[in-house]
């Protein structure tokens, strides 16, 4: 058994995507994603050792499918392949990130992951686990699987990607509560993220919110803004840095929170994998879908070090009065009993 540094859980999904807005007799082009590949991809690009755990359908196309996940580096080992219909979603091109999805994945083959898929021995070694709200919302089924790998993880990262078609804010809140015991990291965008948990206005005390429910640190991603890090209460305010081309929003995120997750698996500070990060999504918006441009390591790290150079992008670093306590390693916390 080859233990990963990072598994990523959740779906993979076909897209399907038009450069205009979708009508009858608009052209679409095919395309294999979801926020769980897209994560994983920046995952392995960004240098670490990543796995999937994801139910694919075993027919034709989820053999397409996968040989498109190990040509983006990608261990299917942990890939059960099961019977049933691909779940996919259509878009169209969005530089502004201001649209919404059409999904097609109700009793999608995905959806259908459950505790019983969960590897608990790879699961407890693997340096870092990552799962999004989205894994959450397909099925209850799947959501227990997430809270059972988080209670297993040394280091789990959660995304709460929330899509309002998939689940209520309701919902979407009760799944980051349930998991924010088990969380070393959480990566909500602001502010309609952070809001699931927090009416907080401020982003400063919308972190500090989130913290209380008992996550060690928390990157809420502002768009435009950069990133904003509350890492046990220290907080540093990480500039965006300015993407070359931007094609297609989707998968900024993704590409944040996969990257992020590599870095600390593989060692990194939290401040550092932050930044890598940060570098790695504004590269993704260059291309269409969410693995339309994945960037190497190499490039990211060149990207991340022009940044640097630039002196409007000094980064500002202050300590709040929130009550400053050691961030929890990449080590175990303390795995919890989770009935499935
Ligand atoms: N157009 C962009 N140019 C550069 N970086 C971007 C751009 N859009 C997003 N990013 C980076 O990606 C991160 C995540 O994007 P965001 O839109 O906040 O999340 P999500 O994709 O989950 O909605 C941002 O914090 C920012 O660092
Ligand atoms: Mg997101």
């Amino acid at each position: 058994m080859v233990i990963p540094d990072v598994l990523v859980i959740g779906e993979i999904l076909l897209e399907l995507s038009s450069t205009e807005p979708l009508d009858a007799g608009v052209a679409l082009t095919l395309n294999f994603s979801g926020d769980a590949l897209n994560a994983a991809a920046a995952a392995a690009a960004a240098g670490a050792h990543t796995a999937l755990l994801a139910r694919v359908p075993d027919d034709e196309l989820g053999d397409r499918l996968l040989e498109r996940v190990v040509a983006l580096g990608i261990d299917t080992s942990q890939v059960l392949r099961v019977p049933g219909q691909h779940g996919l979603y259509l878009q169209h091109a969005d530089p502004s990130g201001a649209r919404e999805f059409t999904y097609v994945r109700r009793g999608s083959a995905g959806s259908g992951l459950g505790p019983g898929d969960v590897p608990l021995e790879l699961v407890a070694k693997a340096g870092a686990v990552l799962a999004s709200g989205i894994a959450c919302a397909i099925s209850p089924l799947s959501a227990k699987a997430v809270r059972l790998a988080a209670a297993t993880s040394r280091c789990f990262v959660y995304d709460p990607n929330w899509r309002p078609r998939l689940v209520s804010a309701v919902g979407a809140g009760e799944h980051l509560r349930a998991l924010a015991q088990y969380t070393r990291l959480v990566t909500p965008a602001w502010a309609h993220e952070a809001q699931l948990a927090t009416d907080a206005t401020d982003p400063v005390a919308a972190c500090t919110a989130i913290r209380a429910l008992g996550v060690d640190a928390v990157a809420l991603t502002r768009g435009a803004e950069g990133v904003l890090l509350d890492d046990a209460g220290r907080i540093v305010e990480i500039p965006v840095i300015p993407a070359p081309a931007v094609v297609d929003q989707t998968g900024a995120g993704d590409s944040f929170a996969g990257t992020v997750t590599a870095r600390l698996a593989l060692g990194d500070t939290l401040e550092d994998s932050v930044r890598l990060g940060v570098a790695a999504a504004s590269l993704s918006v260059g291309g269409l879908g969410g693995t339309g441009h994945v960037a190497t390591l190499a490039q990211t790290r060149a990207h991340a070090t022009n940044a640097i150079n630039v002196p409007a992008g000094e980064p500002q670093a202050h300590a709040t009065n929130a009550s400053a306590r050691e961030p929890r390693a990449c080590v175990t916390n303390g795995a919890a009993e989770v009935s499935a």
